[in-house]
């Protein structure tokens, strides 16, 4: 069977069996413990830990997950892989181990078809429920399922949360043989047994500090891995050899020239590509971007991975791109929102694999050398200095480094690697520190002492009857402010927006009965909402009843850029695909900034376009709708929610029309008319594959019409003109006009220039037989002095000819030699000596040489150093 078949075997064998199918998750968990979603459980964790109502207490998915612990075992075996598919069934306090065994030994032996007598059982050693399932309710003989211990038999997700005992069913290949087989030989004997499938019987919650504590239902968890399944199925001994890895390797083999099972090192390669031509396709797919941290290091890793054994297989070229269509042609059934953004993923690792191509071969070559002469010295660790080079300037992660020394028997020293990249970060940090340090910080223990701010600022720009909870200022609390101080400020409740999700915190005054306070700044903490103020007039203390009042002119701007932003999504979406998602934003009075994920830079066609279906939108005056709802229920909705950003509890989903639907707690109009005019102002480019675009709306937009009016005014003004056309055609005269005045300035000059030649020639002085003519300009022209040199050259026999010119403090030189006696005198030498006495340096041909010069004060001795020279 093949892969899309068994998936959709599995899903319809428990939708049959009272499980709702649930679509993969992100590989990016939304949970702060793990880096990517490792297993099948990962999405559900909430649901074993009863921490979410249950609407549902049957589920069943094939989740994507990578598991990055093994990379360097990947292509080396039959079954690593980083990209792998987990097909599972859950049980959120419903059935437990009868059922869920029932199930899985069901579906492999009557849907797959698998023989009974080449599957094999373990149960953890205490786990006599289990063991009695199996042997008395399922039959299987006691010589078929083993006791094993807490390494294979014991699941946990990863250092705390759900986990329990598990039982494992495992194929055997080499079904049939009349040996005795033992527990060891299923533990320890990878050629022979497969893992096919684990239960986990979820029971405990693994607290931080390792203990066990028992979970208020008892689940179930179970996991088989697609490419074994697929393996079984398809009666192939390598993961690698299924429908789900062949298209690629057959794909890069023939593109290499080769065939797969030919060379045990070009498989290597070939496993390589084909495993991370996956993992890279689905990270990025899901939002990651190559980078030298965390998620964005580990793809970066894998896409320079399979670069580096594309070397090996002789691609010179960027290759690995080309791989994605060839992997989502075979997933993208399943994963229709991956295929979508096929341009998108091509992209970025196009991008990416330039990137390290450039250099790759240098870095490459330093290895090679430093290889070799570690086998001279017959020593067997590269220094960890060079490590780090080959990282930081040639962009070799430091297991790729390891992954080669491997191949020589060789080790680097990673303890002085990690010195140097803490050194690094160290400078870094210092620099970045100087510049921002914030005395305004609230401390943490005054925020967490404080109850959560209510924020009223949706509805209304002010709000009454507040009461001040604390004052903090040079990071104390203290009782109360006066006159002149600038302190920062917590309410019970506010209508001051802190800023977050992109949107610039407001901007007011708090008003007391006694005191006057400006708002400079508010910001957001946990969400407790800090003020920064300055005190206006009187005194303020803690327990004051006072008054906020945000200034609505900044505000309704702010709201502008907001939804504005919206729509601006929405535009793009529209015109370059939905591969188009938010990576960044800064919402504030002035203006708005929108940083999303796209490959290629924006024409000004497409500039144009988002422009003007924005502005078209605006002016049919579609209004602005906020509902309040759970996450779930507002990912139903279809509503856009940021790649990374972790929801909790209710959220609000604004909506426009049928123009766009955002998860978004920021501030937003009651119509889109109010935008007024929606002006682009700039489009650019921030990172790979992100593109920025600024825009302005409402007051600032029409204030920049109304300033390029008032300079095409001026500009009308100085030409004499009412017409913009007439406008355009003078200044173009103009620009025509002053070309043409500029050349006849510059054959005026050389003319100059000319006329002195014969003075020159007179003036030039013999050293031991060679005459020597040296000149000096002040704002020559370029060409000008070239002329002149190539006259005197040409005109005279047997001479060394410099000239000088400088332009300010900054000095030029030419030198020339005339070609009868070139054997003897070499003007790239020549006027390299004479540069050096000025600062400068440069070169060129024995005949003619060019070089600079910083100090212009020493011009006469760099002009006799000349004579010098030639003197010799
Ligand atoms: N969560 C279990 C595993 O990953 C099923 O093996």
């Amino acid at each position: 069977m093949n892969s899309n078949e068994l998936r959709k075997l599995f899903l319809q064998f428990f939708a049959e069996r009272g499980h709702v199918i649930k679509p993969s998750s992100s590989l990016i968990p939304d949970d702060a413990t793990l880096l990517f979603t490792v297993a099948g459980m990962v999405p559900f964790k909430n649901y074993f830990l009863s921490k979410v109502p249950l609407t549902f207490t049957r589920a069943a998915t094939s989740q994507k997950c990578i598991r990055t612990n093994d990379i360097d075992n990947v292509g080396r075996t039959r079954r690593h892989h980083t990209f792998f598919e987990m097909l599972g069934n859950f049980s959120f306090g419903d059935y437990f181990k009868e059922e869920a065994i029932k199930f899985h030994w069901e579906f492999l032996t009557e849907v797959v078809k698998i023989p009974k007598d080449r599957l094999y059982v373990t149960v953890y050693l205490e786990d006599n429920d289990a063991y009695d399932i199996w042997t008395q309710k399922m039959k299987i003989p006691a010589d078929r399922i083993f006791r094993l211990g807490k390494d294979t038999n014991f699941w946990e997700m990863g250092t705390v949360g759900p986990c329990g005992y598990c039982s494992e069913i495992y194929y055997d290949f080499e079904g049939g043989k009349k040996d005795v087989v033992t527990g060891r030989d299923i533990e320890t004997n990878d050629d022979r047994f497969l893992e096919v499938c684990n239960l986990v019987f979820t029971e405990f919650d693994k607290r931080a500090d390792g203990t066990l504590g028992a979970l208020k239902q008892k689940n179930i968890d179970t996991g088989m891995g697609l490419e074994r399944l697929a393996a079984v199925s398809q009666g192939v001994f390598s993961n690698f050899e299924t429908d789900l890895f062949m298209p690629m390797i057959k794909d890069v083999a023939e593109k290499a020239a080769t065939v797969y099972g030919k060379d045990p090192k070009t498989d290597i390669s070939l496993r390589v590509i084909a495993d991370h031509a996956r993992g890279v396709t689905f990270l990025i797919g899901d939002g990651v971007l190559p980078s030298n941290e965390g998620r964005g290091y580990i793809l970066r890793r894998l896409i320079r991975r399979a670069v580096r054994h594309g070397r090996t297989l002789g691609f010179r070229e960027t290759f690995l791109y080309k791989v994605v269509p060839v992997v989502l042609h075979m997933m993208g059934e399943a994963y229709p929102e991956t295929a979508q953004r096929k341009d998108y993923i091509t992209q970025i690792i196009k991008l990416e694999e330039e990137k390290f191509q450039e250099t790759m071969d240098k870095g490459l070559e330093i290895l090679n050398q430093e290889i070799e002469m570690l086998m001279k010295s017959k020593t067997a660790i590269l220094p960890g200095e060079v490590a780090f080079k080959l990282y930081d300037t040639f962009g070799f992660p430091i297991e790729i480094t390891e992954e080669i020394l491997n191949e020589f028997s060789m080790s680097t020293d990673k303890v002085k690697f990690k010195e140097c990249m803490e050194t690094q970060r160290e400078t870094a940090k210092k620099a970045w520190k100087g510049m921002s340090v914030d005395e305004h910080a609230v401390p943490e223990d005054v925020i967490k002492n404080l109850p959560v701010t209510k924020f009223t600022g949706y509805t209304g720009f002010s709000e009454d009857g507040c009461k001040v909870l604390a004052i903090v200022k040079g990071g104390k609390k203290i009782a109360s402010a006066h006159d002149g101080d600038e302190v920062s400020i917590l309410l019970d409740k506010t209508s001051f927006y802190g800023e977050g999700g992109g949107q610039m915190g407001d901007k007011g005054i708090i008003t007391g009965p006694d005191v006057e306070l400006e708002v400079i700044d508010t910001q957001k903490t946990d969400d407790r909402y800090i003020h920064r103020v300055k005190v206006i007039k009187g005194s303020v203390q803690e327990g004051n009843i006072v008054k906020t009042t945000v200034d609505m002119d900044k505000r309704s701007a702010i709201m502008k850029n907001h939804t504005g932003t919206h729509l601006l999504q929405a535009a793009l979406r529209d015109i370059l695909g939905s591969h188009v998602e938010q990576a960044g934003s800064y919402v504030g009075d002035d203006r708005l900034r929108f940083d999303f994920t796209h490959y290629a830079a924006l024409s000004e066609h497409e500039v144009r376009l988002a422009e003007k279906m924005v502005n078209k939108w605006i002016q049919e005056s579609v209004p602005v709708e906020v509902e309040v709802m759970s996450v779930e229920d507002a990912k139903n909705t279809g509503a856009m929610a940021l790649f990374e950003e972790k929801y909790k509890g209710e959220v609000r989903v604004v909506s426009v029309g049928h123009i766009s639907k955002e998860l978004c707690a920021g501030t937003h109009l009651h119509n889109i008319g109010e935008i007024g005019l929606f002006k682009i102002v700039s489009s650019a480019s921030t990172a790979a594959g992100i593109r920025r675009i600024e825009a302005i709306t409402g007051d600032a937009s029409y204030a920049l019409v109304l300033e390029n009016e008032g300079t095409i005014k001026e500009l009308k003004t100085v030409f004499k003109t009412s017409d913009t056309n007439e406008l355009k055609e003078k200044i173009n005269k103009m620009l025509r006009e002053f070309k043409e005045l500029d050349k006849k300035v510059n054959e005026v000059k050389k003319a100059g220039m000319m006329k002195d030649v014969d003075e020159y020639i007179a003036q030039a002085k013999d050293v031991n037989g060679t005459k020597v003519i040296t000149i000096r300009f002040t704002d020559a022209d370029k060409e000008a002095v070239r002329a002149l040199g190539d006259v005197l050259r040409e005109k005279m026999k047997k001479t060394v000819i410099v000239i000088a010119s400088t332009a300010g403090e900054k000095i030029s030189f030419l030198a020339m030699v005339t070609d009868d006696i070139t054997d003897k005198h070499d003007a790239s030498k020549i006027v390299k000596r004479a540069a050096a006495i000025c600062g400068g340096g440069g070169g060129g041909k024995k005949n003619m040489a060019e070089a600079g010069g910083k100090d212009a004060s020493k011009i006469d001795e760099a002009l006799l150093e000349v004579e010098k020279a030639v003197r010799g």
